[in-house]
């Protein structure tokens, strides 16, 4: 996962520069949700690709409001990009424990220091540098909105989360798709859940992830149903499998790894998350990790294709899939600076020689700016094109 530092630099680097110059949000990075039953293993999907524990999971409908996560690059005091080579989803600070596939995971609570911290958008200025307390609240907040018996509200929780080591990215965790209403649930819950989530899926530029249990049928998996509805050519679509070390002995995923049981082009990542007695126990995600990368390549069914298993792998897909969208992005990025520059050149034109001194030197400032930034635009186009299309 070499490119990715890279990656985050030259992303960060353009989103910096367009804020220079005025532009908001210029790259529009897709947004990542997961969809599926409820306890598919969605939210610890999600957490596993963050890399630090910060999500409520567990059996039951645990996710109850939609939670729309921030990621966003902050440089250190130095103003280095953070030096994890492959922390493009990871929270991870500097000092974080590296597992061999390259995933960080620092430790939890206050050891992420004042580089990296979460904040609400319902407690405005108060900086979360304790995950831990990150989790606390999200339950927290559910329970205001939806009290304590099962209840759920469509009003997303909207977390973000500074840090020297990510892409400026957001992900979305959802409630799962449910049938019969418990709790204070209403009649019509399966609508309205799936309502919600079609909210968020139906986005062009959103990747899904569609999760299913590995010791489910795939053929009864509420989130690829609800994914084909919104992207049919599977282009946005990749399928998680959860729960792979739940299932039964003589039975694997491999024929649906293989495209012969519902066919995705994306494809399917076979995944390995912590089970609820591990969240009991709070095993780390390192170890969780660890215990994943050993699984598939011990295994008689996956041993052969271990590298296309796991956590990691599916970092990797999310990766390319970034790369290709940003790929793709570039022309009509470029497209826009140039008309900008025409656009300032002429102005300062017109000004002509009537420019009081004043708005001479303000004029400059523009044009440094511009100028600069194309530059540093053509550089990093340089840099990152043989990078982007090998
Ligand atoms: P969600 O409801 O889809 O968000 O699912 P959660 O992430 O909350 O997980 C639901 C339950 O399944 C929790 O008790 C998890 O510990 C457990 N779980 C999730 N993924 C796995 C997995 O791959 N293996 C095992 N053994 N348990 C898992
Ligand atoms: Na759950
Ligand atoms: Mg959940």
């Amino acid at each position: 996962m070499t490119m990715d530092t890279n990656l985050i630099k030259t992303i960060n680097k353009l989103q910096d520069a367009f804020t220079a110059v005025g532009v908001a949000n210029p790259i529009d990075l897709p947004q990542i949700t997961v969809i599926g039953s409820q306890s598919s293993g969605k939210s610890s999907v999600l957490e596993n690709i963050v890399g630090r524990d910060f999500l409520p999971r567990g059996t039951g409908i645990v996710t109850r409001r939609p939670l729309v996560l921030q990621l966003i690059n902050r440089p250190t005091a130095s103003g280095e990009v953070g030096g994890v080579a492959s922390a493009e989803f990871q929270g991870g600070s500097g000092a974080a424990g590296e597992t061999p596939n390259g995933v960080s995971t620092p430790p939890n609570g206050p050891a992420g220091g004042a580089d990296e911290w979460g904040e609400f958008l319902h407690i405005p200025g108060k900086k979360f540098t304790n995950f831990d307390e990150i989790r606390e609240e999200i339950v927290k907040e559910t329970e205001t909105k939806t009290g304590k018996n099962a209840g759920i509200s469509p009003e997303p929780i909207n977390l973000r989360i500074f840090s020297p080591n990510v892409l400026t990215l957001t992900l979305v965790d959802l409630p799962g798709l449910t049938k019969v209403p418990v709790g204070d649930q209403p009649k019509d819950i399966e609508k309205q859940i799936r309502d919600m989530l079609m909210k968020f899926i139906t986005k062009n530029n959103a990747i899904i992830l569609a999760v299913t249990a590995g010791n489910t049928d795939l053929a009864n998996s509420d989130g690829l149903k609800l994914a084909r509805e919104v992207d049919p050519e599977g282009v946005r679509t990749i399928g998680v499998l959860t729960k792979i070390d739940l299932m039964d002995q003589g039975t694997d995923v491999v024929d649906i790894l293989a495209g012969r049981v519902i066919p995705l082009r994306l494809g399917y990542v076979p995944v390995i998350n912590r089970g609820q007695r591990d969240i009991e126990n709070k095993k780390k995600i390192t170890v969780a990790l660890e215990a994943e990368r050993s699984f598939f390549e011990n295994h008689a069914s996956y041993k052969s294709k271990a590298q296309y298993c796991g956590t990691p792998f599916l970092a990797r897909k999310l990766n390319m899939i970034l790369m290709h969208h940003i790929r793709n992005t570039l022309p009509e990025i470029k497209a826009k600076i140039q008309a900008g520059l025409v656009k300032y050149t002429q102005e300062l034109a017109q000004l002509g020689d009537v420019l009081t001194e004043d708005q001479t030197s303000q004029s400059n400032v523009i044009l440094n700016v511009i100028t600069e930034f194309t530059n540093e635009y053509r550089t990093i186009i340089d840099g990152t094109s043989n990078e982007i299309t090998s």
